[in-house]
């Protein structure tokens, strides 16, 4: 009988470990254990910013309309091996507004935080999509601002 019992209560919590393994595989964040969980909210700027591109630091943060993520959950996508690799320690503003892979539209780190002069009204509805969708992906870290 006891032994019965064990035996259900050890499907029950397979069942449920592979479900909260599936839930964090659906949004595509995975947990890396070498990145400590909490990351002090602090203002950023492009250089500081810089590091955190999953290669000089492991955690990897991704600015947007002037808000940084942290985007280590992402890492198939911004990782150093991932697609969206050239985003990782950068403010993507205008590379996400225009759809456009690679740095031309990256702001060099020493000069100002790109004002997105010049945006036209589609881009502009395209970042204002991104802008959601990393606030309600990813967890907020801070603000980008000018040295
Ligand atoms: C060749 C064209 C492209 C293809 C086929 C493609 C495909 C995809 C796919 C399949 C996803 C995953 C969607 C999901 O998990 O539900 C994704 C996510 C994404 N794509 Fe693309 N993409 C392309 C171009 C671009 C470009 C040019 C950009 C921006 C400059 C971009 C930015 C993103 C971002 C930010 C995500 C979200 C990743 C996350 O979950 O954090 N993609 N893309």
């Amino acid at each position: 009988m006891f032994e019965y019992i064990g035996w259900v209560v050890l499907a029950v919590l397979t069942l449920l470990a592979v479900k909260v393994f599936k839930d964090l595989n659906s949004s595509g964040v995975t947990v890396d254990e070498n990145i400590p969980d909490v990351l002090e909210i602090q203002d950023f700027t492009p250089k500081t910013l810089a590091k955190y591109n999953g290669t000089d630091d492991k955690r990897i943060l991704v600015a947007v309309r002037g808000k940084v993520y942290d985007v280590s959950g992402g890492k198939k996508y911004y990782g150093p091996d991932g697609p969206y690799a050239f985003m990782a320690g950068h403010d993507a503003s205008r590379a996400l507004a225009k759809h456009s892979f690679g740095n031309e539209n990256l702001t060099p780190l020493d000069e100002p935080i790109d004002t997105l002069e010049g945006l036209n009204e589609e881009e502009w509805a395209a970042l204002n999509q991104w802008i959601e969708f990393f606030a309600s992906k990813y967890t907020f870290c801070g603000n980008l601002v000018n040295p």
